[in-house]
C-alpha cells in the first residue's frame, strides 16, 4: 500500500498514519519527524530547518525532497509506505511522481486528505501544547502554519483530483472513527 496524508496541522496525519503503517505493515515516513530528529541532533539539515519550522514556514523543497529521495530507497520502504506532511505543495508532488517513475517504482494508490476545520486545529494544538510544548505550537505559530496550509493546499488537491487518487475525509470524529472511515476508503 503506497499512501500520502495530506492535511493541516493538526489534521491528524501523524496519528492516522501511525495506524495505516501497523495495519499494511508498511513504514510510515513523516518528515516533520525526520525534520524535528536532524533539529535534536544538531545536524546541519537541523540548523537550516529549525528557524524556519520554529516560525511556522515550510523547509526548503530541494531539503525535503532529498529527505524522501533517500528514505524510499531504504528497503523497508519497497513494498510500500505512508507518506505524512509530503508532500505538501505542488512542486514537491511533481517531484515525487518523478522519483518514482524513474526508479520504476509503482506510483501512489491513494491520497487521503484529513478535513478540519481552523477552529479544531487550534483546539487540538493548544492542548498539545500543554503536555507536550512542541516549539511550533505557539497560538501565532499555529495560525501561520493554518494560513500557509491554506494557501498552498489548492494546488496539491487539484493535482491528485486529476490523478484521480484523491481521496477528501472528514477528520473531525474521534481518532478511532477517522480510522475506521479510511479502511473504509481504502477498500
Ligand atoms: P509536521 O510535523 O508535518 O507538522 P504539521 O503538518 O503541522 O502537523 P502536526 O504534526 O502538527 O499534526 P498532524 O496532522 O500530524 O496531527 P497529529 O496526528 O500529530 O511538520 C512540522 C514542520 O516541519 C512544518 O511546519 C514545516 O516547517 C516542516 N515540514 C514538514 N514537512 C515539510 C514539507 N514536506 N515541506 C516543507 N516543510 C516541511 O495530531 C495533532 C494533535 O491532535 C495530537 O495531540 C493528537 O493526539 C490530536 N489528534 C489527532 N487526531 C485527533 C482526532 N481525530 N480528534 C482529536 N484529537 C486528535
Amino acid at each position: 500500500m503506497r499512501l500520502v496524508l495530506l492535511g493541516g496541522p493538526g489534521s491528524g496525519k501523524g496519528t492516522q498514519a501511525d495506524r495505516l503503517s501497523a495495519r499494511f505493515g508498511v513504514p510510515k515516513i513523516s518528515t516533520g519527524d525526520a525534520l524535528r530528529a536532524a533539529v535534536a541532533a544538531g545536524t546541519a539539515l537541523g540548523e537550516r530547518a529549525r528557524a524556519v519550522m520554529d516560525a511556522g514556514g515550510l523547509v526548503a523543497d530541494e531539503l525535503v525532497i532529498g529527505i524522501i529521495r533517500e528514505r524510499l530507497a531504504d528497503s523497508d520502504a519497497q513494498t510500500g509506505y505512508v507518506l505524512d506532511g509530503f508532500p505538501r505543495n505542488a512542486n514537491q508532488a511533481l517531484a515525487l511522481d518523478e522519483m518514482l517513475s524513474v526508479a520504476d517504482t509503482p506510483g501512489l494508490d491513494h491520497v487521503l486528505y484529513l478535513r478540519v476545520s481552523d477552529d479544531d486545529i487550534l483546539r487540538r494544538l493548544l492542548a498539545r501544547a500543554a503536555v507536550e510544548g512542541r516549539s511550533d505550537d505557539r497560538e501565532d505559530v499555529i495560525r501561520t502554519r493554518v494560513r500557509r496550509f491554506n494557501a498552498d493546499v489548492k494546488p496539491l488537491l487539484d493535482y491528485y483530483r486529476r490523478e484521480g487518487k484523491l481521496r477528501p475525509l472528514d477528520g473531525a470524529g474521534k481518532p478511532d472513527a477517522v480510522f475506521q472511515h479510511i479502511l473504509q476508503t481504502l477498500i
